[in-house]
């Protein structure tokens, strides 16, 4: 094989770096690993403000139920926006939005902090209080992390929902968590339309007894159903409130949000988040990865529905006391250069992105970005799917100039703050590997028993011991928890993804090793789509697998086995995938379904999804089928098919 190509960090970038050089990496590195609550602790009294200080760094007296900070108070909203206000950041622009449109708000940290607290005011009057739960069901608009940090400063605990989730899948999550009100819009801006949200509110709101108000914010003015009693309008309720409301001196472990994400069976996890050890560590990886100056404007081009917005939209970008940009709507819209031309008007210098955007790019043409100045950007990062080197280096050279570093952030809606990552003043880059773990990560790659593996050689990725902002639990599963990541190895938390760690010791995240799929870097199982295609009247039995995808790393290909008084065609595959799109989202929707007459099975009734992923990649089975139950279903398996 081939040398990796590696790129240093030049040595301008070296010099001004928070973390300079290999060698102050592995001091810090070594200082974490000597000492671990030492170190956060140290972490915690540099970087964030306490109403009370802890009694303990970390409780493991219960593990893996871990406790961080136990005994301290402190609220996130506070550290967030309060804070800054006390200092001349006052006035320096906390969220720069922009709407699909082209309208604009800038928000100062001042201007933040009241309306935060005219939310919050407005959260209580409707009898709100801490321990509650919120659900946020929001387009991409400034009111989206108001409203969030409101529930924070009140201890509300918040779970936002992607705005292209579908009702049934809203409904699923109101229920799960019990909560007693829905902040939501009428709609938002997609590609020059409007996406309704209300609508999916009313129609999801049918079966959740437990909510007795919802908030709607006007985006887009369209006419929306207002349940009297119920449905408020954002605007009536503000106008009178008062600009002050006090930060609730929480608990460090109080739950902050709760965020759902697929897992490997038909129902999602409800991952919680707590307050005081997210805080830390958030706040950590702002300086360490990102390299965060007061002077930076950051923009972190995700959907605050995901972990990624909220981690490093929202939260990361207003602990650290940056300049946060926002925006609303496509990449493509008006036209393919929307980015670019964002990253110009505001003098963007952090930029965060994702393989499968950039990918876009790529065939959108190069044209696109060199219509703009991008001088400004001085740093790249990459999250939530591998990258493939090709377009590592297409980013490095089309949109960085070859000047900026890349930090290829390995984390998951589960770990909260990012893992793995170069430091970008530090380590030396190898595109599409994301190098080394963060200080205070103890992550490894392992074999089936839990030995590291020998250099140059492919294993399980793992985290040995508990890190501060780690989920704590799943929301009412605590069992799942303890099963689904503490069992396999002592002490470890399994991850589920596969790993190489190669001649020089780097990280390379090769991908999920269970039924999970990676699409455009959201995460759906398999479980989830096919118990939704089963549910549609004609369908008998379905098995769905990820397929290698060029542009959204991976495709979902659905193989259906219609009920007999059903034939295949290609109006029914078409209606089989809107149906998954109005049961989950239309992100879900299948690429591809292929009917056939039955489904490779094993004598104990599984089915064998490696030998449905041979068909698709391979056209045949080459793999070992002795296992098969019925060898004939493979020759009848019917390249009958439709696709979007
Ligand atoms: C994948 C997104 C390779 C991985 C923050 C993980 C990555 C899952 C990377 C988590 C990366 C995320 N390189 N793979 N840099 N970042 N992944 O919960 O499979 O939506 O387990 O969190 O995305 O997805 P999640």
């Amino acid at each position: 094989m081939a040398a990796d190509k590696i790129y240093p960090p030049s040595p301008e970038f070296v010099a001004q770096a928070h973390v300079s050089g290999m060698d102050a990496y592995q001091e810090l590195f070594e200082e974490a690993k000597a000492d671990p609550e030492a170190f956060w602790g140290r972490m915690a009294q540099e970087r964030i403000d306490w109403f009370k200080p802890w009694d303990k760094v970390l409780d493991a007296s219960n593990a893996p139920f871990y406790k961080w900070f136990t005994g301290a108070k402190t609220n996130m909203a506070y550290n967030c926006i309060d804070r800054h206000v006390k200092t001349w950041r006052k006035n320096k622009a906390a969220i720069i939005w922009e709407g699909e449109p082209g309208d604009q708000q800038i928000l100062t940290y001042q201007e933040l902090s009241r309306r935060v607290q005219r939310f919050a005011n407005i959260l209580l009057k409707l009898g709100y209080k801490t321990g509650d739960r919120a659900i946020i069901y929001m387009p991409m608009v400034p009111e989206l992390p108001i409203a969030m940090l409101a529930c924070a400063r009140l201890g509300i605990t918040h779970s936002v929902v992607f705005g292209g989730f579908s009702s049934e899948a809203l409904k699923m999550r109101i229920q799960d968590l019990e909560a007693g009100i829905v902040i939501t819009a009428d709609g938002g801006y997609r590609r020059g339309r409007t996406v309704r949200l209300k609508d999916a509110v009313d129609e999801a709101l049918v079966d959740c007894p437990s909510v007795t108000n919802v908030i709607v914010y006007r985006r887009t003015g369209e006419k929306v159903e207002m349940q009297a009693g119920r449905d408020h309008d954002w605007e009536d309720l503000i106008t009178d409130m008062p600009e002050t409301c006090p930060a609730v001196e929480l608990d460090a472990e109080h739950p902050l949000y709760v965020l759902y994400t697929s897992g490997t069976t038909g129902k999602p996890k409800g991952i919680v988040h707590t307050t005081g050890g997210y805080q830390v560590q958030l706040a950590s990886s702002m300086k360490w990865v990102f390299d965060l100056k007061d002077e930076d404007t950051y923009w972190c081009a995700a959907d605050v529905g995901w972990v990624t917005g909220h981690s490093y939209i929202v939260y990361g970008p207003l602990l650290a006391g940056t300049t946060s940009v926002m925006y609303e709507g496509a990449p493509d819209y008006p036209e393919p250069d929307r980015f670019w031309r964002i990253c110009a008007k505001y003098s963007v210098n952090v930029f965060y992105t994702s393989p499968t955007a950039i990918r876009a790019f790529i065939k959108f043409g190069e044209h696109f970005p060199n219509r703009h100045d991008l001088s400004s950007l001085r740093l790249l990062g990459s999250v939530g799917e591998p990258i493939n080197p090709a377009a590592w280096e297409w980013y490095h050279k089309v949109i960085g100039h070859e000047r900026c570093p890349i930090v290829d952030t390995w984390w998951q809606t589960e770990t909260g703050s990012i893992m793995i990552s170069a430091l970008p003043g530090a380590t030396p880059l190898k595109p599409g590997s994301a190098t080394f773990p963060l200080p205070g990560v103890l992550a490894d790659v392992v074999d089936m028993d839990g030995n590291s593996v020998p250099k140059g050689s492919e294993g399980y990725l793992i985290v040995r011991g508990p890190w501060p902002s780690m989920f704590r639990t799943l929301q009412g599963d605590p069992d799942r928890f303890v099963k689904t990541y503490w069992s396999q190895l002592d002490g470890c938390y399994f991850v589920g993804d596969a790993a190489r760690r190669d001649e020089d010791g780097y990280i390379w995240v090769l991908g999920r090793v269970d039924d999970v799929m990676n699409v455009s870097g959201h995460r759906m199982s398999t479980a989830e789509l096919e118990s939704s295609l089963v549910r549609h009247e004609s369908v008998a039995e379905a098995a769905v697998i990820g397929a290698p995808d060029e542009l959204t790393g991976q495709a979902v290909i659905a193989f259906v086995t219609l009920k007999s008084t059903y034939e295949p065609s290609d109006e029914l595959a078409a209606t089989l995938r809107d149906w998954v799109g109005h049961e989950i989202g239309k992100f879900a929707r299948p690429k591809q379904i292929r009917f056939s007459e039955g489904l490779p099975k094993t004598r104990s009734g599984k089915i064998m999804r490696r030998l449905l992923r041979e068909i698709v990649t391979q056209d045949k089975v080459t793999g070992d089928v002795t296992t098969l139950e019925d060898l004939s279903v493979l020759n009848r398996l019917s390249t009958t098919s439709g696709e979007d």
